[in-house]
């Protein structure tokens, strides 16, 4: 990937800079504190922009709208914010392309930033429409893709644009890019995977890819749940991948896969109606419903800790239990804790996912690790190892 910083005489150029603000906000238009650090992330690239004195014209999706305005998609709210931490005036066009939209773009001065509307609001955007494409195209003299979050969406404002116009990573892509590689080719062993949530679809390609390099891969939340019901467990109301059984049952029985000791079942409105129950050797009916499983247990903590402390590289996505709902937070919040102790000297640590990042967010520990990661579902095809067309289209 060719670099922003390789790129020469930007002063006066229009650049079109491909960002992830896909951020929830609030009614009153305020960004969600757990996700206002994708809009943070991109700041060295239009600060670097902004002292080159470039024309600044960013794009980015805002929810799944499929080529509809919506209003509550608007991206006001992520303008307001980019405006208040980069004490600047960002301007906002009511479009995403077409003649009003250009003349916004014609007044611009040097160093001077325009956002426009949610492009998923266009048709064009997720077909990659070859029409929709040069439509943006037209605004921009050059492309810089920031947003490594929506990578892995064959786009135009993504991959589509890259085609048309002279084009560069910035510099917050470079920093995902060479995290995951780093931690993908040559992993300081031990290496340790934790994984939770449960999309099995998502994350069993990754656990797939990572197996015959990790030294072990821990698994926590839905994904243990799963494994549980497929090795004959009775696990209640507990979510689970239905469809994956099969598939979790080979995992499961695999060495390098450990699953939990013990477990906290309950209600899912939490409070103190919980129970804490160790795992049976045997396959045996843990729970009925309307109790589940909610978080792993204290010994599970206790055990996971000593791999977590003795690995020299650590991955992290899905939270190991309920976490949003006290007490069913011990287990992920443990876990932010650790590796967040490991990392940044002794190990290298790389956490990634929107919810995994709200639970670091909570535990107050996301600055003490290596990398965190601004893509969910990217970062998931990143490890698993599938070509990103986001990527692919600026070699
Ligand atoms: C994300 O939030 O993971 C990215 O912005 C991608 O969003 P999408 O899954 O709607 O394409």
């Amino acid at each position: 990937m060719r670099s922003i910083k390789q790129a020469k005489n930007l002063a006066g150029k229009r650049v079109l800079a491909r960002v992830d603000f896909n951020v929830r906000v609030n009614k009153n238009g305020e960004v969600d504190e757990n996700e206002a650090f994708k809009i943070e992330a991109v700041l060295p690239t239009i600060k670097f922009l902004l002292e080159k004195k470039a024309k600044i014209i960013l794009m980015s999706h805002l929810g799944r709208p499929k080529g509809k305005i919506v209003p509550e998609l608007k991206l006001d709210g992520a303008v307001d914010h980019l405006s208040k931490i980069l004490k600047k005036l960002v301007k906002k066009t009511s479009g995403v392309v077409g003649v009003a939209v250009e003349r916004e773009v014609a007044k611009l001065k040097d160093g001077e930033i325009l956002m426009l509307e949610n492009v998923r609001f266009e048709k064009g955007e997720e077909t990659n429409d070859t029409k929709f494409v040069k439509a943006l195209a037209k605004l921009g003299d050059i492309f810089v893709n920031d947003a490594f979050g929506v990578c892995h969406r064959e786009a135009a404002s993504v991959s589509g644009i890259a085609k048309l116009l002279p084009s560069y990573a910035g510099f917050l892509l470079e920093a995902e890019v060479s995290a995951l590689e780093k931690v993908m080719k040559k992993p300081k062993k031990p290496l340790l995977v934790i994984m939770g949530g449960l999309k099995f679809e998502t994350k069993l390609p990754v656990i797939a890819k990572l197996l015959p390099k990790a030294d072990k891969i821990l698994l926590g939340g839905g994904l243990a749940s799963t494994c549980l019901k497929a090795l004959g467990y009775g696990v209640g109301d507990s979510m689970v991948d239905d469809e994956f059984l099969p598939l979790a049952k080979k995992i499961a029985k695999n060495r390098k896969i450990l699953l939990p000791l013990d477990l906290i079942v309950g209600k899912k409105e939490g409070g103190c109606n919980f129970e804490h129950l160790p795992m049976p050797t045997k396959p045996y009916k843990l729970i009925d419903a309307p109790l589940a499983i909610y978080d792993i247990g204290p010994e599970t903590i206790q055990t996971w800790s000593k791999l977590v402390k003795k690995a020299n590289t650590l991955i992290w996505n899905g939270p190991l239990g309920h976490f949003e709902q006290p007490p069913y937070n011990h287990g992920t919040i443990s876990m932010a804790r650790l590796i967040a102790s490991r990392s940044k000297g002794r190990a290298f640590g790389v956490v990634g996912g929107g919810e995994t990042i709200a639970a670091l967010r909570q535990s107050k520990m996301a600055e003490y690790i290596d990398h965190v990661s601004t893509g969910g579902g990217a970062m998931l095809e990143f490890l698993a190892g599938k070509k990103l067309p986001g990527i692919e289209a600026l070699k």
